[in-house]
């Protein structure tokens, strides 16, 4: 979609300009943006933090990363705004930015006001937007032009997500929410779709009567680093597990969508992640595994005695027709030997109807999404080995976006950025995506909370660099199947 803010004056407001996302995330895809033409001459970028810093030491905190070139133009339209979330005094001050640069610009300018604090935050920043009547500065017509990103953990169970949706939806209508889930926006993830329903070949074959199961590896080399204040309590089922793979999953297992429009897409989405078989809280310990890497306790902001999980692996089932009966093994850690996220489809093997005698490899087709690194596709196929005798081996045919396209993929920031200006909502989470979502995970977490409390349940611990406790290849190999090797 055409990028109609391109040449428009805009205002972004980060919420939590000092944090992670903000430093790791936005200001770099704002800052590339920039580079590449792609912002009009007239925008501001307003950081609104706690910490305290002028706005000539918070527009040098970011030089150090990007040199002198081109950064001193961009951060010259680049605000700080040093207050308290709680103190609506800051948000009348807020407002005198934004209306002086509504009247050097003379137009009710775009604002795009992105929450990227920790949601213990959201509560005070939503009520003071709200009071300070800043959705309302243009007046009715304008109201459109004012758009709230909010970053995931939306909630920690389903409670609390429906909390800050009612919260949400009170002082905005559903066009200017986005729901950011930056795995909606990566290049891979968005290919998926064409992948599957471009190529006449793979549709007949994307179900249960030729899929064996699905395989989702999601696993991270570093561990948690400076998160601790924001990891710890929440784990990694809610850090990934809620948002990032069940877009994976839905990815995979969703229907063709009745047309490529914003909402029939959404709608397919939707559909999978409510097709997700429950866990009861009475089966975690059958269907999920968590795991906690030596070392955790001792890292910064954690608690000594935490039973925060950095791995889980999950078996589960997407009681869709398409995919009914076909387990989806998942597993998700920090501290893994690689940062890996593949997804894999393994078809049923049928090399031993004919070939059963001449030794048929264990695993027979596998089609391999590669999200991330060596983005690209690759699929396993058996091949007789060259030579007199009849021997079978697997042979690999590959394609990845960088020898193909010869270009980088796109930071799925900048494109999240981009479809904020434009409004479109596409690859952004839908309420009721989120509800699925949570209803499913939220069971599980029950279960695990119960299961903690039952005194006979120890965290599982895993050496760093390794694949995550034994629990979890039981998990699969309890099945006759095993994790492929990466
Ligand atoms: C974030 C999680 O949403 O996604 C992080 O909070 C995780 O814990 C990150 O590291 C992974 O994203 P990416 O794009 O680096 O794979």
């Amino acid at each position: 979609m055409e990028n109609k803010y391109s040449n428009k004056p805009f205002v972004m407001v980060i919420f939590g300009a000092t944090g992670d996302l903000a430093h790791h995330k936005l200001i770099p895809a704002l800052f590339s943006l920039f580079k590449q033409g792609k912002l009009p001459k007239k925008f501001i970028i307003v950081g609104f933090a706690r910490r305290e810093m002028s706005q000539f030491e918070y527009r040098e905190s970011f030089e150090q990363f990007y040199g002198k070139e081109h950064w001193d133009e961009f951060s010259s339209h680049l605000y700080y705004l040093r207050g308290d979330f709680s103190n609506i005094e800051y948000y009348h001050e807020l407002l005198d930015i934004l209306n002086g640069f509504d009247k050097e610009t003379k137009i009710f300018t775009p604002k795009f006001l992105y929450l990227a604090t920790p949601p213990q935050n959201y509560n005070d920043i939503l009520d003071n937007i709200e009071k300070s009547n800043l959705p309302i500065q243009g007046g009715e017509e304008n109201k459109k032009k004012v758009r709230v990103v909010v970053e995931k953990p939306f909630g920690k169970d389903l409670k609390t997500a429906g909390d800050l949706e009612k919260r949400l939806s009170h002082i905005f209508e559903e066009e200017q929410i986005f729901r950011v889930d930056h795995y909606l926006a990566k290049e891979t993830v968005q290919n998926m779709i064409t992948f599957r329903f471009a190529n006449g070949i793979f549709e007949p074959v994307w179900n249960k009567n030729y899929i064996d199961h699905v395989q989702i590896t999601f696993s991270e080399k570093q561990g948690i680093g400076t998160r601790g204040k924001f990891f710890d309590g929440v784990g990694i089922l809610r850090d990934v597990g809620q948002n990032h793979i069940m877009q994976l999953i839905a990815a995979v297992a969703m229907d063709q969508p009745k047309s490529f429009e914003k909402e029939a897409i959404r709608d397919e989405r939707f559909k999978v992640i409510d097709s997700l078989r429950p866990i009861k809280p009475a089966e975690v310990s059958k269907f999920t595994v968590r795991g906690q890497y030596e070392g955790y306790l001792n890292e910064a902001d954690v608690d000594k005695k935490s039973n925060t999980g950095t791995f889980n692996a999950l078996k589960l089932f997407v009681d869709t027709d398409r995919f009914k009966g076909v387990p989806f093994y998942v597993r998700a850690g920090k501290h893994m030997p690689s940062s890996t996220v593949y997804i894999s489809i393994v078809f049923i093997q049928t090399c031993h109807i004919l070939f059963k005698e001449f030794g048929c490899p264990e695993i027979g087709n596998v089609l391999t999404i590669k999200i991330q690194p060596d983005e690209g596709i690759s699929m396993r196929v058996i091949a007789k080995k060259p030579g007199d005798k009849v021997t079978l081996g697997n042979v690999n045919m590959k394609f990845t976006y960088e020898e193909e396209f010869g270009e980088k993929l796109r930071n799925a920031y900048e494109k999240i950025l981009l479809d904020i200006f434009s409004g479109d909502q596409l690859l952004f989470n839908r309420t009721d995506e989120l509800h699925s979502s949570w209803e499913f995970i939220t069971k599980i977490l029950k279960g695990w909370e119960i299961q903690s409390a039952s005194g006979k349940w120890k965290m599982p611990k895993y050496k760093k660099e390794t694949w995550g406790p034994k629990e979890s290849f039981d998990l699969i190999e309890n099945d006759g199947r095993k994790w492929l090797d990466y």
